[in-house]
């Protein structure tokens, strides 16, 4: 099995996943997307409403926040991967709870290995939290959710320069 059918099969193995509660209230798994070897792989918290409508991640009011970081600094978001620590949408947008968390971090680490990211960028504390733990080689890059961004102007400020500093981490690349 190449890169690409072992991604697929995590996929699909999301999708159909009953591992924790959320199962029971999701309309749609999302696993994420994005191709092999990106330079940039970014992990939110969890899936918000539109996204548990259409299976997508970061499509809704986060997901246009961040399509404006990457896009300010020419990074060219279907050259990432983009997912979140947990796959399915928490009711009313609750935080994820440990469990659930547990239940799901494999599929996250098994993505990880697979999608070999240059760089793992976190976005928001549980995400950092979570990444830290694992100690992984790759490097790590640490900035606010999207959804704090757009709700508070000094952490938009805060996360424009982060991401301005995230594409010089990345000189002379053709993203
Ligand atoms: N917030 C996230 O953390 N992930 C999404 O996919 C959407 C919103
Ligand atoms: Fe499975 Fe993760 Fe969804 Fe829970 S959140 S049902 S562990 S895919």
């Amino acid at each position: 099995m190449n890169k690409k059918q072992e991604l697929k099969k995590i996929e699909r193995k999301i999708m159909s996943c009953k591992k924790c509660r959320l199962h029971k209230t999701r309309h749609k798994a999302v696993p994420g997307e994005g191709i092999i070897n990106p330079k940039y792989m970014f992990v939110g918290i969890a899936p918000g409403k539109e996204e548990d409508l259409t299976g997508k991640p970061f499509i809704g009011k986060s997901g246009k926040f961040l399509d404006f970081l990457l896009k300010q600094n020419n990074i060219d978001r279907s050259k990432c991967f983009i997912t979140s620590v947990i796959k399915c949408h928490p009711p009313k947008n609750r935080m994820p709870k440990q469990e659930e968390i547990n239940a799901c971090l494999r599929y996250l680490i098994k993505q990880i290995e697979i999608v070999n990211p240059d760089i793992i960028v976190c976005l928001g504390k549980l995400p950092e939290k979570v990444i830290k733990n694992l100690k992984l080689k790759t490097k790590i890059f640490y900035t606010y959710h999207p959804s704090a961004g757009m709700r508070f102007p000094k952490i938009k400020e805060k996360m424009i320069k982060d991401f301005k500093k995230l594409k010089e981490l990345d000189p002379g690349s053709q993203y």
